[in-house]
């Protein structure tokens, strides 16, 4: 997600630094970048110029509070670990500019309760992007209880200007999209446990019978098995309600190290 947030931005005229915790991660994210900039420069969709000019506009850093001290905005990408965020966010708001507005990228997990890692929840934003981020329209931008009006306002124009469309939801586990999401992968998953079908068959029914551009398994390796069961984990323990509860499936997967695409192996191969 990281990586595409930085291209689209790049893409869009903004100078980026993309922080990452290691030189070798901080490559492979630009090769990814360059991967994919490729691919729209192949079918006419920017000029070769343009994608030279766009990685130019990307630096990269493995020092957080280097990478952020000259920013405007920060946008966090990392796992869905409140912990971590928690940590990561005490960092920046240590050494991020004082007008800077603070943003997650958080799929599920409170905006409200990760404002509050800071000692500026006014300027504290949920900003969910969608994998691929480069392809995908959407922007769900998420207030948190103190986010201040102007700060939602500059969010929405960027999102414009980034050629994205935003849509507003309240701060509550999942936001809409992964509340409405999660579950239906996980009502797949329960498919696949108790052998209603194998999980090609459930993806055709859903691709075929439901115009879905990926069947709900395909996307769930797509968007990481782990990162899937973090989701339900948040839903789950947010409504203390049972129907978000994750299938054991799933959780054994995970255990297996069976995330999807990352690890080559999930409900298919890769
Ligand atoms: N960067 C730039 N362009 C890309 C790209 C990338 N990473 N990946 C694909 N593309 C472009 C291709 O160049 C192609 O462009 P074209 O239409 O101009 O030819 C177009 O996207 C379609 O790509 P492909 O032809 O290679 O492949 P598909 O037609 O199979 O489409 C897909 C791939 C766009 C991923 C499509 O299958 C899809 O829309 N899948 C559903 C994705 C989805 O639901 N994402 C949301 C996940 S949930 C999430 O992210 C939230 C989080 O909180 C969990």
């Amino acid at each position: 997600m990281g990586n595409g947030i930085a291209h689209v931005f790049a893409m869009s005229g903004f100078t980026v630094r993309l922080v990452e915790t290691g030189s070798q991660l901080a490559d492979k994210a630009l090769a990814t970048i360059d991967k994919n900039l490729s691919r729209m420069v192949e079918k006419g969709k920017i000029s070769e110029d343009e994608k030279d000019a766009s990685l130019k506009r990307i630096s990269t850093d493995t020092n957080l509070a280097d990478g952020v001290n000259k920013a405007d905005l920060v946008i966090e990408a990392i796992p869905e670990i409140f912990d971590l965020k928690k940590k990561v966010f005490a960092t920046i708001d240590e050494h991020a500019p004082d007008h800077a507005i603070l943003a997650s990228n958080t799929s599920s997990i409170s905006i409200t309760k990760l404002a509050e890692c800071t000692k500026r929840p006014g300027q504290f934003i949920g900003m969910h992007f969608f994998n691929p981020v480069p392809v995908m329209k959407l922007v769900e931008v998420i207030n948190g209880m103190k986010t201040e009006s102007n700060v939602t306002k500059r969010i929405l124009d960027l999102s414009d200007k980034l050629g994205k469309v935003a849509v507003p939801a309240n701060d509550s586990p999942g936001f809409v999209s992964n509340r409405v999401l999660m579950p239906m992968i996980n009502e797949a998953i329960f498919c696949v446990y108790e052998g209603v079908a194998k999980p090609e068959d459930i993806d055709s029914i859903m691709t075929l019978g439901m115009a879905h551009p990926m069947g709900p398994l395909r996307l769930a390796d797509f968007i990481g098995l782990d990162v899937c069961l973090d989701i339900l984990d948040v839903l789950y323990e947010g409504f203390k309600d049972p129907k978000y509860r994750p299938c054991p499936l799933l959780v054994k997967m995970v255990d297996a190290g069976m995330l999807g695409d990352k690890t080559g192996e999930g409900f298919f191969s890769y």
